[in-house]
């Protein structure tokens, strides 16, 4: 087999240079939307899928194989890490992450183990060593940040408000303080690892970090969230930071050590530009527009593309990820959309 050149037009974008087309790559790339990711998962749950590399790799692949993207997610979940320190989680099909023992006190934060990804997650880093030597893509490794991590762990499985967290964060200082640092340790640790494993880019989910306003962000995530971003400076490895409805921390999050911000379909990039970001921007078309006519789907990729590029070093995505009813073809023809575009100046 002889290796295909190497498409780096993810990594150019991520560092704010400008590239020959824009590159796309999508948030649940890898999903039930595929015919092939289905037979796979109905083999295996879904941790059987993430702990057997070769499993791990093909399922990474599959997107890049079948759609064309430029840039290839690890095949994982934001739990991984977790089930190894003590969490006692399951992925349930429809649902999400379920855990049998949420955290309730400062006892239970102080139970969760320091990750150690050599003998915790030792598959995660043979599937990124796999796949580098089969991709002609970037690799983007993740991890799902405090905030977010902390929900599930807390409400004990998907939440609407985040009641019980946001209630834990208000009257157990102490505990949510030690539950920050150390899912801020593990974040550090876990990314670190994939780095070295081979990640060539990573993201960090804080999906539902808008449920806080921007105060609240200030005084209890900001902390985390700058050191994370500073701890991961000195790989050179470009880092972006995605969230759900969080139009309202654009600023705060300008203000981050990261590299690129993701937007959710919420706030279009002029606005986001208007508010004063100035960071590359990944995003955001509102997935939900995937299952409406193409037509509608073309113009407001092209509204987003038009918008995007005034500035050198955009990255195309979703505002969040594909649905299961999303249909492959879909995105196939989205995918030389954006390839194909030419801005008119
Ligand atoms: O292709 C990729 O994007 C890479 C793999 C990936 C998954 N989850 C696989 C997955 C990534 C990057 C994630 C991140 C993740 N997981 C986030 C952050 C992004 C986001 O969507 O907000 C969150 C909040 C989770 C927690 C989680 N895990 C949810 C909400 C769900 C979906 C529930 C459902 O069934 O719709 C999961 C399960 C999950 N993770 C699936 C996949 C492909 C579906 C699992 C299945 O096959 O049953």
């Amino acid at each position: 087999m002889t290796a295909k050149t190497f498409n780096d037009t993810f990594l150019k974008a991520c560092r704010g240079e400008a590239t020959e087309h824009v590159p796309v790559w999508y948030m649940r790339q890898a999903g039930r939307y595929q015919p092939e990711y289905r037979a796979i998962r109905a083999k295996h749950s879904f941790f059987e899928m993430n702990y057997i590399p070769e499993v791990c790799a093909e399922v990474t692949r599959l997107p890049v194989e079948q759609l064309g993207v430029d840039a290839a997610i690890l095949f994982a979940d934001i739990m991984t890490p977790l089930k190894p320190i003590g969490v006692d989680v399951n992925i349930e099909s429809g649902i999400g992450p379920v855990i049998a023992n949420p955290i309730e006190s400062l006892k239970d934060v102080e139970r969760l183990l320091e990750l150690d990804p050599e003998t915790h997650v030792p598959y995660i880093l043979e599937s990124i060593k796999i796949l580098r030597q089969q991709l002609s893509v970037p690799l983007i490794g993740f991890a799902g940040a405090p905030f977010t991590l902390a929900s599930y762990l807390i409400e004990g499985g998907p939440s609407k408000h985040y009641h019980k967290t946001k209630a834990f964060m208000y009257t157990e200082p102490v505990a949510w303080q030690a539950l920050m640092e150390k899912l801020g340790d593990m974040t550090i640790t876990y990314l670190k690892a994939q780095i070295k494993a081979g990640a060539q880019a990573v993201q960090v989910f804080d999906s539902w970090v808008g449920a806080l306003n921007d105060e609240d962000y200030r005084e209890y995530i900001t902390p985390v969230m700058t050191r994370i971003f500073n701890a991961l400076k000195d790989t050179g490895v470009p880092t972006i930071y995605f969230g759900i409805g969080a139009g309202h921390l654009l600023m705060d999050w300008n203000r981050l050590p990261v590299d690129v911000v993701g937007l959710d379909w919420r706030t279009s990039i002029t606005t986001a530009r208007e508010m004063g970001v100035t960071k590359t921007l990944q995003g955001n078309l509102d997935p939900t527009l995937l299952l409406a006519p193409w037509e509608k789907l073309e113009a407001k990729a092209k509204e987003i593309l038009d918008e995007g590029t005034k500035q050198p070093g955009f990255i195309f995505n979703l505002g969040h990820g594909v649905f299961p009813d999303a249909k492959v073809e879909t995105l196939q023809q989205l995918t030389k959309f954006i390839h194909r575009y030419k801005r008119d100046i």
